[in-house]
């Protein structure tokens, strides 16, 4: 069978470069169902873009490379696109745009617009070989049981990352990369929860607390969630994004509150009541207990001088902590690294060796904050492909 332009992957970026690619576009996926990952995102509401979704928002080894696609195809773009299809939504924080309904209007939308643009979508198909002469890339596959060879003038790769393996993740696009010799940065898993030694935060399970967190990064202001492995929550996922091993974890607990003021207020009020009480006025009880417990703090405020007060509000501002590790490509929601943007063009996605190969969305080494930026980097990566084919 020969097809002009084959996407593996029928994702986010695939389904979507195919309804931009028109009718000679097929796309293949081993998956049953399409778009699963959509499916499950932004708890079952698609966090489907974000309005501030600007360059400095993505992790890369070229911090410049996203910024042509990231400005071909906006934002604004996809949401036009989404009220098009009167699909309703709402902005829920910080620029993050949802669903109201469910993230099916999304997949609905990918669908309809390969429908309307006469690409066809193959679903359970693996693929067993590929070769390229030169003119043309040849792959064998295998369809309901069925072996077949396609060929096409134009392969696009949008097979995703490394993350959640039992829901169809399997890394085909660096296999690909490295068959056509393209270079391909180192790959880690991304906006995953911290885990902890010794199950360090187990009482706290259920508890959440706003925060400024920092690793190695930029600081986020969201809330971070103790779990009973570890530390989770949109704050730890972010800074997991610029985490390495054996780095500490910088936490403001309560990042709008002057610490030594109200420490010292409290002692000037109340100089009876313990640290842990003090505490507690602040934040929820069962964290004021496991600090007063992990900061030595007993006896009562009275029996604290001003200078041990401000040591403690320190300790709050600046928690600093050791993950042992985090819970990896099991639950990160996104792979950062992937092939290597140096290998690509930054207007069209097309490798600069391979003429007609082209990468887009999550196995591209630009990975996005949480909060509709990775599937920001989908669309534009996936439109900038396709106004090259
Ligand atoms: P994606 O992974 O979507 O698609 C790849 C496709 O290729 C899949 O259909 C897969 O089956 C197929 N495939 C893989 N290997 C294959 C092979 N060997 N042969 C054939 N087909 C193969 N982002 C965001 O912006 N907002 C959000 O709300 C969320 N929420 C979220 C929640 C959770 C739990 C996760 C895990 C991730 C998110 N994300 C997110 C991230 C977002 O899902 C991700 O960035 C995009 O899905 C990436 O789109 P791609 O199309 O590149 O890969």
């Amino acid at each position: 069978m020969e097809a002009d332009t084959i996407i593996l992957g029928a994702g986010a970026a695939g389904l979507f470069c195919a309804g931009r690619c028109g009718p000679g576009a097929l796309v293949l996926d081993h998956a049953s169902r399409p778009a699963e990952k959509v499916r499950i995102s932004g708890g079952g509401r698609c966090n489907f873009t974000n309005l501030h979704a600007r360059p400095e928002a993505f992790l890369s080894a070229n911090p410049h490379f996203a910024k042509s696609a990231l400005a071909s195809y906006t934002a604004q773009d996809f949401l036009a696109l989404v009220e098009s299809h009167r699909i309703p939504w709402h902005e829920k924080t910080l620029g993050q745009l949802f669903c109201d309904r469910s993230s099916r209007d999304i997949i609905a939308l990918l669908l309809a617009e390969c429908d309307r643009a006469g690409a066809r979508v193959q679903l359970s198909t693996v693929v067993t070989g590929l070769s390229h002469d030169g003119t043309r890339f040849t792959l064998a596959t295998v369809h309901d049981g069925r072996h077949e060879t396609l060929q096409a003038r134009r392969l696009v790769v949008a097979t995703g990352g490394k993350s959640i393996p039992k829901m169809g993740a399997t890394g085909l696009a660096y296999r690909i990369a490295e068959q056509f010799g393209l270079p391909i940065t180192e790959t880690r898993p991304a906006l995953v929860p911290f885990t902890f030694g010794e199950e360090r935060f187990g009482p706290l399970a259920g508890v959440a607390v706003p925060v400024r967190a920092r690793a190695n990064g930029p600081a986020f202001d969201e809330a971070m969630l103790f779990t009973h492995r570890g530390l989770s929550g949109p704050a730890m996922l972010q800074a997991s994004s610029y985490w390495r091993e054996g780095e500490d974890l910088a936490v403001s607990l309560l990042p709008g509150t002057d610490w030594a003021q109200a420490l010292r207020e409290a002692k000037r009020e109340a100089p009876k009541q313990s640290p842990k009480t003090a505490l507690a006025r602040h934040l929820p009880a069962r964290l004021a207990d496991h600090l007063a417990s992990e900061l030595h703090l007993s006896g009562n405020l009275a029996g604290l001088s001003d200078a041990r007060l401000d040591a403690l509000a320190r300790s709050l501002s600046d928690w600093r902590l050791k993950p042992t590790g985090t819970e990896g490509y099991r639950t990160a929601e996104v792979t950062l690294g992937g092939i290597d943007t140096k290998a690509l063009d930054s207007r069209t996605l097309e490798a600069k060796a391979v003429p007609n190969l082209f990468f887009i969305g999550e196995c591209v080494d630009v990975t996005g904050w949480l909060g509709g930026y990775n599937f920001q980097w989908a669309w534009s990566s996936a439109d900038a492909a396709a106004r090259a084919i």
